[in-house]
């Protein structure tokens, strides 16, 4: 099993991610995580992501092609923000021929734009242990701490109001024309982003459940 989550910032790719890779037992690999751990060291990646532009193809292809030396992608993985653009899905696409793998599913999760910023400038992530609240949508039990751990809950620097709504119109410029690249391969499935948490994870879950029987 091996899926790919397509969709603008905010579309609840990271949160269904998880909860698929947690279900089949799958490698998840996130190109905003890698490169997240990348910036601490790196002042150019920094730049870039804290204002919400993309990172260069190359690099983060670069740095892809080292994570999935690092996994046992042989066992089934989740893309979560990548690819992101053309470039990156043909070199996808080329490497993972090379390994004889096969994409079973792009879940494109579509949301609207104002819904997205909704998302991200609501989002609130624990310092720790990394999981995800919203203020408004799923809010922790005590302001400002995580439930699971009680430290402290962060703002990510790139869901500022500003920066989440330029990620928005990055995506629709560079992201988005791999919505036709993977319709022309079949391999699309349409996901109304704009449904709960528990609902959008049904409808991936009966699709991969249908996929398999
Ligand atoms: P990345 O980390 O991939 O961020 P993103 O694509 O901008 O997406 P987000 O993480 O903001 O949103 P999400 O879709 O994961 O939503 P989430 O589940 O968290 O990339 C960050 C940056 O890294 C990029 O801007 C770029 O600079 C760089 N980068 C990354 N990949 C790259 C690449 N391939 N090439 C070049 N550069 C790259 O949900 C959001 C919020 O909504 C949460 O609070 C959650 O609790 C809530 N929520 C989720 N689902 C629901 C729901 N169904 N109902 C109500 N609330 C919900
Ligand atoms: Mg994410």
């Amino acid at each position: 099993m091996n899926y790919v989550l397509l969709g603008p910032p905010g579309s609840g790719k990271g949160t269904q991610a998880k909860k698929i890779v947690e279900k089949f037992d799958l490698v998840y690999l996130s190109t905003g995580d890698m490169l997240r751990e990348a910036k601490k060291s790196n002042e150019y990646i920094n730049k870039l992501v804290s204002t919400g532009q993309l990172i260069p193809d190359e690099a983060v292809v670069g740095l892809v092609k080292k994570h999935l030396k690092k996994n046992d992608i042989k066992k089934g993985f989740v893309f979560d923000g990548f690819p992101r653009t053309i470039w990156q899905a043909e070199n996808l696409d080329l490497l993972l021929e090379f390994e004889n793998i096969k994409i079973d599913s792009v879940f494109f999760i579509d949301l609207c734009f104002e819904k997205a910023v909704k998302r991200m400038i609501g989002r609130r992530i624990c310092v720790m242990c990394g999981t995800n609240y919203h203020t408004v949508e799923l809010p922790s039990k005590k302001s400002g701490k995580c439930d699971l751990c009680y430290n402290e809950l962060i703002q990510r620097s790139d869901d500022k109001e500003d920066i989440a709504r330029n990620r928005l119109v990055v995506y629709e410029s560079q992201t988005k024309p791999l919505i036709e690249y993977y319709k022309k391969s079949n391999l699309l499935t349409y996901i109304d982003g704009s449904r709960s948490e528990e609902e959008v994870f049904e409808l991936i879950d009966i699709w991969i459940k249908n996929k398999k029987s």
